[in-house]
This record gives structure tokens, C-alpha cells and sequence, in this order.
């Protein structure tokens, strides 16, 4: 009686210390959990559970997940206790928990992970470390994002590379003609994007793989919307190597990534990034000669050195925070908010030009869009002004704007930022 009583004070006291959101975000973060059944995109009530969990401000409407993937509650609380742990105790290192996770997560095994920080980096890894000779040719988009156009257009200017660069079609069909009509004898590598920055359209990578592996060229994916937007089996896919992140569609931790780097490529695509965790084996500075260490049998060789193991609990928190609503329901609802953003803009008729692809396999949760006679750049500050955040879309002269919808979304914010298209 005694023993309960306490429990029963000890609960209260506890609840009276708890703020009322504090409160809702537990009740949320019970609701959510599917056990893998099946969600329907419009179940808006388990949806609001599922935004419960965000610390976004509710004065604005964020739909520019395509830029920067807001982290729930329980990924932010995984990196704050993580970095507390690690503080309290001194206690080094503990990141690679993250990489048998992660790699099941993507369908690939663990000694094909290299953590990075972000996609740009690991696009480095791949690029700087191609065996490539003046005059080799590498595939390109016109839609390429800074992350994946520097490193090429630098090692072009270094090494003498020549980048032939497509423009993604409206069908997975045409986009697959225009890549095979760039490919000839002095072709060594497709480095294109799984889904461009700019107006979203999901490329047949699959496919796209198979044609470099059957003209014999390697395919160096950036897959930084890839992960987290739908299941990906890169083994499956049969890629190269695939960069992509945390900190977009995995809602994870700001500044986290990871390169996917086949097996069978590990020995010809040369680390430049070595340190700690590298090599393996005895090297001494003192010997004559100084002995030297081999590169880790794994993709650890292209990673060295201290990793937070704060950012890695936060990585494990937002894989764990997907598998608890299940990638496949995320998907679809993006999908579907996808879905309505297109057909919304099409509702306008020759007023907007939306310029990604309706066709079935080719759209998910971007939206590339013009409206006809507005400046983007001034419909974007409009948006702005409105507490609506999307992106402008400067890169290559596409000039245009760009709406990525997530988990937190719904299509009410969609509806708002469609009254203001119909209002300008
Ligand atoms: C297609 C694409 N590639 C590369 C990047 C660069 O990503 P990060 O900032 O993680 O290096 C981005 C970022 O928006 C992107 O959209």
C-alpha cells in the first residue's frame, strides 16, 4: 500500500515538473508506433500525432524539406543525452554503432559504409578517388546541385576530365535515351543525381546502373534525397557508390552522411580521407624503411579520425524513428502530398508550369514549378513575407521554384501556399 502510494506521488510529482507539450509529445510518441501495419496517406489524425512530435514553429509553413529535413523530438533528445553520455563519462568513440544499422536500413552490408559528414563529401570520396585521365568523360546533369557539380567541374579543371552533362526528361524512358546517347568509348562514369535538386523528378537509377555496367563505366550516385524518401536496396540498385545524408529525408542530425561504396570498387577508387580507422596492421616511424599499414578491408579506409558518438545516437534515433511509423507509410503519404501539390498547380492551367513529371515512377515529394509572369525570385520573397518557406531555384538558369513536402506536412499548408500562387 505504502510502496504504491509512493509510486503514486513519486508519478505526480513528475507529471506536475512536466510542461503540457512534454505530456502531448509522450502520448504522441506512443500513438505513432504502426508495428508495420499499414497507415492510409489520409488518416490526418495519425498524421497530426506524427507533427506533434516537431519542434517546427507553428507560425510558419516549412515546405523546403528538399534543403534541410527538420529532426522530431526524439532524434533531437537521442543527440542531447548522446552528448551528455560522452561528456559525463569521457568515455571515446562508439560511432560505428551506427554503420550495421544504417546499412541494413539501405540494403547494403556493413563494410560498404563510410561515414561522412554531409553528401558533398562523400561525392568527393568517389570523385577525387576515380582512376580517371585527361580526356576521360564523365555523365552529368543540367540540374545538377553545387554538391555534386564542383567536385567534377574542379577535377575537369585539374585533371583534364571532360563533364557531358543531360537534361532529365519528362519519362524515365527519354531520360534513359539521352544518357545512352552521351555514352561512347571515352566514357568512364554516370555521375548523376537519384533525384535532382531542382524539380524532383526520381531518375531510373536502376536502370541507369545497369547501362553503365553493361558499357562497362561506373555509376557514382548522389543520392542526397534518396534516403529516408522511399526503401532503398542499393544492392539491388547495383550503384557504384551512393552518397547521401541525414540531415534531408532521414530527419536526422545536422552535418551526418554516409558513402556507399561497393565492395568490388573499394580497391579501385582511391582514399584520399584517411586517418584513425583507416589502415590496419603495424606502421612505425622508426624503422628503415618506415613500415607501412594496409587500408582497412572495409569502407572504414575512406573515413579516419573522431566522429561524434552524440550525432551517431541521433542517426540510430532517426532510423529508429522511421521503422516505428515504417518507411513504406512515410513514402506513400509523401508520395501522395506530392501527388496533391501537382495536382493543385495544375489547376491553374497555363498560368503555372509544372515542370515536374507527372508519370507515376517519376515524381515523389519535389516539386519544380514556374508561374507565368512572376519573377521567381519575387514569388519567393512573397512566400517569405507570408511565413512560407520554399526555394528558389537559381541553379543552371532553371529559375524556378521548388515545394518539398514531408512527414509534418499536410495539405493544408499546400492549400495556403496555393491561395497566395492564386493570389499574385
Ligand atoms: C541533389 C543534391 N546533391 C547534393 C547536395 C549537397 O548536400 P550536402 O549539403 O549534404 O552536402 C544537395 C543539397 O541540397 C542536393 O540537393
Amino acid at each position: 500500500m505504502e510502496f504504491n502510494r509512493r509510486n503514486f506521488i513519486r508519478s505526480a510529482t513528475l507529471l506536475a515538473a512536466m510542461s503540457l507539450s512534454e505530456i502531448e509529445n509522450i502520448s504522441a510518441k506512443q500513438k505513432i508506433k504502426t508495428d508495420g501495419k499499414l497507415i492510409s496517406d489520409n488518416d490526418e489524425v495519425f498524421w497530426q500525432n506524427v507533427r506533434q512530435l516537431f519542434p517546427l514553429t507553428k507560425d510558419h509553413i516549412y515546405l523546403n524539406n528538399g534543403t534541410f529535413g527538420p529532426s522530431p523530438y526524439p532524434v533531437i533528445e537521442a543527440v542531447h543525452s548522446g552528448m551528455m553520455e560522452e561528456d559525463q563519462d569521457g568515455n571515446y568513440g562508439g560511432w560505428e554503432a551506427i554503420v550495421d544499422k544504417l546499412a541494413k536500413f539501405v540494403g547494403a552490408s556493413g563494410d560498404e559504409i563510410a561515414l561522412t559528414h554531409n553528401v558533398t563529401e562523400g561525392i568527393n570520396i568517389a570523385c577525387w578517388g576515380l582512376p580517371l585521365k585527361r580526356g576521360d568523360e564523365v555523365i552529368l546533369t543540367t540540374h545538377e546541385h553545387i554538391g555534386n557539380a564542383a567536385p567534377w567541374l574542379c577535377r575537369q579543371r585539374e585533371d583534364g576530365i571532360v563533364i557531358k552533362a543531360y537534361t532529365p526528361a519528362m519519362t524515365a524512358d527519354e531520360t534513359l535515351n539521352r544518357i545512352s546517347s552521351l555514352i561512347n568509348k571515352n566514357t568512364r562514369a554516370i555521375a548523376t543525381p537519384h533525384i535532382p535538386c531542382t524539380q524532383g523528378q526520381v531518375l531510373p537509377i536502376k536502370e541507369i546502373c545497369a547501362l553503365a555496367k553493361e558499357k562497362g563505366i561506373y555509376s557514382i550516385i548522389d543520392g542526397a534525397h534518396g534516403a529516408g524518401m522511399m526503401a532503398l536496396d542499393l544492392h539491388d540498385i547495383g550503384c557504384d557508390t551512393y552518397a547521401s545524408c541525414f540531415h534531408k529525408w532521414m530527419l536526422g542530425p545536422k552535418g551526418t552522411g554516409f558513402l556507399y561504396v561497393k565492395k568490388d570498387v573499394q580497391n579501385i577508387i582511391r582514399p584520399y580521407n584517411v586517418g584513425g580507422g583507416s589502415t590496419e596492421g603495424d606502421w612505425d616511424m622508426t624503422t628503415t624503411p618506415i613500415r607501412s599499414a594496409e587500408y582497412t578491408k572495409s569502407a572504414h579506409r575512406y573515413y579516419g579520425g573522431t566522429q561524434s558518438s552524440g550525432l551517431c545516437k541521433g542517426m540510430i534515433a532517426s532510423i529508429d524513428f522511421i521503422e516505428t511509423i515504417g518507411l513504406n507509410n512515410i513514402h506513400r503519404r509523401i508520395k501522395d502530398l506530392g501527388k496533391y501539390t501537382q495536382v493543385r498547380l495544375l489547376e491553374f492551367g497555363d498560368k503555372v508550369e509544372l515542370l515536374t513529371p507527372t508519370e507515376e515512377r517519376s515524381r515523389c515529394a519535389v516539386n519544380g514549378f514556374r508561374i507565368k509572369g512572376v519573377e521567381y525570385t519575387k514569388f519567393h520573397s512573397i512566400c517569405a513575407e507570408n511565413k512560407i518557406r520554399i526555394r528558389s531555384v537559381s541553379e543552371n538558369g532553371l529559375n524556378c521554384l521548388r515545394v518539398s513536402t514531408h512527414i509534418y506536412n499536410n495539405k493544408a499548408e499546400i492549400d495556403q501556399l496555393m491561395d497566395l500562387i492564386k493570389k499574385v
